[in-house]
């Protein structure tokens, strides 16, 4: 079936944090949103049909994932990661991956450790460190030659100062890198020799482009794995986000029964029941929707790539090669953080998210969602231009 990624959608009012946000958040009703990291595409219908499925039986009690939800999950993850995790390494989190990833936190570290984390990077991965009080070591990726790369050699050295563990989010918000497998054998290898850990968060594994294929961190050799997690969910490849369900892979027997025992305690354990369901249709018959959806977002890339280099030239695009979410550099422009703020969002009209959220080395920059309709772009990027003649 071809999908139709150019509908515009009207999203208002139905409870959207990015659509029902903007008076409360910028004293406007017109601001274009394009900030929250959901998409404006309606679903692939088989998760659609499932929903409604199950909607219809209008019981909607405690619910435990099935083997079938399972196996889905591993024939996707062999179909398209070329991987097959051991079932028995798989641990579950329906709350989310941050929520899973704060709990592996608390089980691998105590107050005071050191914890690193590249920037730029999603904020509520630095939360999860410093409001748990454990120490949070920067380890500032380099742009260069328009992209960024990993700074091994500094990250050796905090890896040397005693660091306890590396949440690392691949493929990267913001920076959109899909890590190749020769930097994750980097990474894995100075943690393995200095006995870290490795939480990786994995949320945008199945939204890459082209020849940048994700490699899961625990898919890598024994020896490295057996100290990693990888943390999967069909939040952002399947626009599934408010549905709430994680997938993880935790080879380390003793960690993973911890963890799963948290879970119990806090009685996190059984899915939501349309979580769940739509979890399984999206690995067994997604395929087709997410490979058009991937085509559409990376064309919306090209598009505001060309319309930067003609119209704004001063802002230059980070091209990303995974993720639907583009990082802009928009440092010529000459504007401290908060002017940039307020310009965007009250001479614009255009709600992106900041740059400085992702930390210090965010400044000056500002990430785009192009996961929305050609002409939800055009128009933001048609009321950037005018605002800034
Ligand atoms: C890198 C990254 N990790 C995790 C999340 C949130 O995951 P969850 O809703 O499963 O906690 C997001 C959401 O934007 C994200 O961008």
């Amino acid at each position: 079936m071809l999908y139709d990624f150019d509908r515009v959608i009207d999203r208002k009012n139905t409870q959207s944090f990015k659509w029902d946000k903007n008076i409360e958040y910028f004293n406007r009703e017109d601001v274009i949103p394009l900030w929250v990291a959901d998409m404006d595409f309606s679903c692939a219908e088989p998760i659609v049909e499932a929903i409604r499925a199950r909607a219809s039986h209008a019981i909607y009690g405690y619910t435990v994932r099935t083997d079938k939800t399972i196996e889905a999950f591993l024939s996707w993850s062999q179909a398209r990661h070329w991987w097959l995790p051991a079932k028995e390494h798989l641990s579950f989190c329906p709350p989310g991956i941050i929520y899973a990833l704060h709990e592996l936190l608390l089980l691998l570290t105590e107050k005071g450790d050191k914890v690193i984390l590249q920037t730029p990077n999603y904020d509520p991965l630095f939360d999860i460190v410093t409001g748990s009080d454990r120490e949070l070591l920067l380890n500032p990726m380099i742009l260069d030659g328009g992209q960024y790369r990993l700074d091994i050699k500094h990250f050796e050295q905090l890896a040397e100062s005693g660091a306890k563990l590396l949440i690392l989010s691949n493929p990267s918000n913001p920076t959109g890198r899909v890590f190749t497998k020769g930097e994750l054998l980097e990474l894995g290898n100075i943690c393995k020799k200095h006995g870290m850990y490795i939480l990786s968060d994995e949320i945008y594994a199945d939204f890459t482009f082209g020849a940048n294929k994700h490699v899961p961190l625990t898919s890598l050799p024994t020896d490295i794995s057996s100290h990693c997690v990888s943390c999967f969910s069909v939040s952002k490849g399947f626009n599934l986000g408010g549905l709430q369900t994680s997938i993880l892979v935790i080879p380390d027997k003793d960690l993973r029964e911890r963890f799963n025992l948290s879970m119990g305690i806090a009685q996190t354990r059984l899915d939501n029941v349309f979580g769940t369901v739509a979890m399984e249709a999206a690995y067994r018959h997604g395929a087709e929707w997410l490979d058009q959806a991937i085509a559409y977002v990376s064309r919306n890339g090209s598009y505001v790539r060309e319309y930067l280099e003609q119209n704004i030239p001063l802002i230059q695009p980070i091209m990303p090669e995974g993720t639907f979410l583009m990082w802009l550099d928009c440092r010529k422009l000459g504007m401290d953080a908060k002017q940039l703020e307020l310009f965007l969002i009250h001479k614009a009209g255009v709600a992106l998210t900041q740059g400085y959220e992702f930390g210090e080395t965010g400044h000056g920059f500002v990430r785009i969602n192009l996961a929305c309709p050609r002409q939800t772009l055009v128009k933001a990027l048609g009321q950037l231009h005018q605002a800034l003649l």
